[in-house]
């Protein structure tokens, strides 16, 4: 879901007395000067604020981290109000026209643009780990015939972290090199392993000829034939979804793996807890929303009281909005460039008329203009997934995909980050105190615990 914003670091320096914040405890009447540098002030500088000597100090709350900044990075920029988004300081837009996946998730990782040595090598590299051990595939057809795909990517995920032991040597460069290159490979192989599970097909090997996106639709869509051919127009489609995708700074998933990172477990399970967090429907599942509100809305000619319902607040505006961006995604703009491409190859889908003339009428309506409302990433997604066959499931699947580059990323830079340490907030409890035991006999009943309805019968449910 929404992300965090950047905080731009304007090269810092000594605070001078301006650079302060002054505060006045009123409980006990004590003044206190807090540096302000780059636009944050520290909460440790907080915890000398004391009513007492045994006063734990004064602590700052901030659930979800809305107001936080939980780290420095240098990876991606984002300026919300202006609908601007740079990975290592180039803009999107010429990322998209210019790019590849693979060479933007180079920039990501190792902080500037390959030449084209070191380009070939990473791709070279990456086309020759996307194989996956055997026995991997056999944890794959355990699963049940209609598990969730995201939940397989989430278990396979995982499970690569017990084949490559040595990725725990977290401080060893050429180790962590290859858990890069390692999980940017094999991400689409266990993806489409999954949904090919789903489909009770046989998996499809990788093919070292194609590119990374043309390999993924093989393994996805190859049937009989000797040789599958990607269309070009679909590779290039994916592989710009891919860049927009590949990193969106402190989110959800990437705070996932950064705090299950800081405590040096290996990349392979701190990139499986950026898998869970992209999982939940607040964040990666928004597109499959999208499609079900365009499939609600059925035709052009009841937008205007989709949106009066809107307005009403009897319904949200799908694909709208976003917690950074109070300007046009700048995510959605290239990818409606796009939807044409993957059409003249799949044929139209009916729902972009819907969805073309839904933004153009929200776009034009005083209740999304004041409120900032602008199309985001998830607004057109969904209708080239959908396009392409893929299940709704499969949407954030295929957003785990070009994610993982940026996870990796983030994790490096973390490890590499002098002032990193192991993730541990404090809370403000809210519970009872020193309470004496009460033997079972004497307790009285003051709970209601929910009771699940399971079946003792069928055993993938009991
Ligand atoms: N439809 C209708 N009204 C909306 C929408 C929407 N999609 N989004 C925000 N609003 C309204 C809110 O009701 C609020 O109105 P009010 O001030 O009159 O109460 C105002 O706009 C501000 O919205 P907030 O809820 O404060 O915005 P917030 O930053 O908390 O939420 C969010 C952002 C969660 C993304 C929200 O816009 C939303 O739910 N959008 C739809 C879901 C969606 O598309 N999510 C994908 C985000 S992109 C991504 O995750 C990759």
């Amino acid at each position: 879901m929404a992300d965090e914003q950047t905080r731009h670091d304007d090269g810092g320096g000594v605070a001078t007395a301006s650079d302060s914040l002054s505060v006045t405890d009123n409980r006990t009447g004590e003044s206190y000067e807090i540096e302000i540098s780059d636009g944050t002030v520290k909460a440790m500088d907080f915890r000398q604020i004391k009513v007492s000597e045994d006063d734990f100090g004064l602590m700052t709350y901030d659930p979800a981290f809305t107001n936080t900044a939980s780290c420095r990075s240098a990876i991606t920029y984002i300026d919300g109000e202006a609908g601007v988004l740079e990975h290592r300081g180039y803009p999107i837009e010429q990322l998209c026209e210019h790019s590849s996946y693979l060479e933007v998730a180079y920039l990501l990782i190792y902080g500037e643009l390959p030449t084209r040595e070191q380009l070939d090598e990473w791709v070279f590299e990456i086309t020759h780990h996307t194989f996956v051990h055997e026995n991997i595939k056999k944890f794959v057809e355990g699963f049940r015939y209609d598990a969730h795909p995201m939940g397989m990517l989430l278990a396979t995920t995982g499970a690569l972290s017990t084949f490559y032991p040595d990725a725990k040597n977290i401080d060893e460069d050429a180790e962590r090199h290859m858990a890069a290159v390692r999980l940017i490979a094999k991400m689409p192989t266990l993806a489409a392993f999954a949904y090919r599970h789903n489909l009770g097909l046989p998996y499809v090997y990788p093919d070292n000829d194609l590119s990374y996106p043309g390999n993924f639709l093989s393994m996805m869509f190859k049937m009989t034939e000797v040789k599958y051919e990607p269309d070009p127009r679909l590779e290039k489609a994916l592989d710009v979804l891919w860049i927009l995708h590949a990193d969106h700074e402190q989110n959800c998933s990437t705070s996932a793996v950064r705090s299950v990172g800081s405590s040096q477990v290996d990349p392979y399970s701190a990139v499986a807890a950026g898998v869970a967090a992209l999982y939940g429907p607040l964040h990666g599942g928004a597109n499959e929303a999208v499609l079900r509100m365009l499939d609600q809305i059925g035709t052009t000619e009841n937008i205007p009281d989709f949106l009066e319902g809107v307005k009403k607040r009897e319904e949200k505006l799908m694909g709208f909005g976003h917690r950074v961006y109070k300007n046009y995604d700048p995510r959605a703009r290239v990818i409606k460039e796009h939807v044409d491409a993957v059409f003249e190859v799949t044929g139209r889908n009916p729902k972009l008329d819907i969805a073309v003339e839904l933004e153009k009428r929200a776009l034009d309506d005083e209740f999304f203009v004041e409120r900032k409302l602008y199309p985001n990433v998830d607004f057109y997604s969904g209708l080239i997934y959908e396009a392409l066959n893929l299940p709704p499931d499969l949407f954030t699947v295929m957003f785990a995909i070009p994610r993982t580059s940026g996870w990796i990323a983030q994790w490096r830079e973390m490890q590499e980050d002098p002032e990193t340490k192991i993730a541990r907030p404090r809370q403000i409890y809210t519970g009872g105190r020193e309470k004496d035991y009460v033997p079972i006999d004497q307790r009285e009943k003051l709970t209601d615990k929910p009771s699940a309805e399971t079946s003792l019968i069928d055993p993938g449910k009991g």
